[in-house]
């Protein structure tokens, strides 16, 4: 498509995106790599006089037996390029392509900041989408900094944690299936879904998932890492059970993600999702992080509901 701005002729082209050119579009894209190419992924990207300047990406998901939604987790214009019309041309191949699937709705849910999001709603509810929905806050932090900077961090790096009696972190590979699959089947522990130490809505790659045990025998709480962005690892699910609250459980646990994180991932920015009715968890993560956060961005949800 040929577009006219201040005398410059542009020239847009939008391409499917496949395994051939996946690694030119991948800076626009959250997702992990092998979803391009799957049948129920839909990818576009888009060149302006033949540069890479943006791209979406979506998937199928099966809700129930007869309802499908399609949901949007990567759609990005180089700043550069916006206001050309390539945000229109990505977001209208999409609908072209998943017009006759029956799809009841579609939806944006991904992590940014609070001015891009106002970019999303601004864009999208001139195309019959609805507002913005925040659902969790997501605190990013430089581990250099926040090591150079935060005592209580230098002193947690440098000591090694003595945990509550009987309590101990281990990693899934060390735990019996037995005790997985009570957590898994909420057996003995309750959790609402989003906070499951399995649930990965943006489908990236597991860092790993740390576990306190009780005294061998339960499952007591989790915090879940995953690969994120290029050079990051997002902290998304922390939770302790109920009866182990108060009892400096969940200081432990994060104290030994932050301990972990200086010392074997200094080199990857960190993200910690909280999800905004959490008053606790925030108090928590304002009092390593206060003055030292480098970014606030948020999750948040876009919708469309499709009349048949
Ligand atoms: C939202 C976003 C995708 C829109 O992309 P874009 O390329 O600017 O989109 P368009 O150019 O098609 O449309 C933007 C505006 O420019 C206008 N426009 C389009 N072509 C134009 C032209 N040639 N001259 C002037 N204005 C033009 C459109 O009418 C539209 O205005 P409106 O929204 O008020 O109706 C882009 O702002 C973006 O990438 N934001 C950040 C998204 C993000 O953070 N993603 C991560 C989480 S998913």
């Amino acid at each position: 498509m040929l577009f006219k701005q201040k005398e410059v002729i542009i020239i847009v082209t939008i391409e499917e995106i496949d395994y051939t050119n996946s690694e030119v579009y991948q800076k626009f894209l959250i997702d992990k790599k092998s979803k391009i190419g799957s049948k129920n992924v839909f990818a576009c990207g888009a060149r302006c006089s033949n540069i890479p300047c943006g791209a979406i990406l979506a998937s199928l998901v099966q809700c129930s037996n007869t309802k499908q939604e399609v949901k949007i987790s990567s759609f990005f214009v180089l700043p550069f390029f916006r206001k050309k019309g390539v945000g229109s041309l990505l977001l209208n191949s999409l609908i072209y392509k998943i017009n006759n699937l029956g799809i009841q709705k579609i939806k944006v849910n991904a992590i940014t900041s609070e001015k891009n999001i106002y970019l999303l709603e601004h864009f999208l509810l001139k195309r019959g989408f609805s507002k913005a929905k925040l659902l969790s806050i997501v605190y990013l932090f430089e581990p250099k900094l926040l090591l150079r900077e935060n005592e209580f961090i230098q002193r947690i790096s440098m000591s090694s944690l003595k945990l509550p009696e009987k309590i101990k972190f281990l990693q899934e590979d060390d735990i019996s299936l037995d005790l997985i699959k009570k957590v898994k089947n909420k057996d003995g522990i309750d959790y609402p879904d989003v906070l499951s130490p399995f649930v990965n809505e943006f489908e990236l790659e597991r860092e790993y998932i740390e576990f306190a045990v009780y005294d061998d025998k339960e499952i007591v709480g989790w915090i879940t890492a995953l690969k994120a962005e290029v050079n990051a690892i997002l902290y998304r699910t922390f939770f302790i059970k109920e009866n182990f609250r108060k009892q400096g459980l969940g200081y432990f646990l994060f104290n030994a993600c932050v301990k972990k994180h200086v010392e074997k991932y200094i080199e990857k920015r960190g993200m910690f999702a909280v999800d905004l009715k959490n008053t606790n968890a925030r108090k928590l993560f304002s009092l390593y992080f206060k003055g030292l956060c480098i970014e606030t961005r948020y999750e948040f949800e876009i919708d469309m509901n499709i009349e048949k």
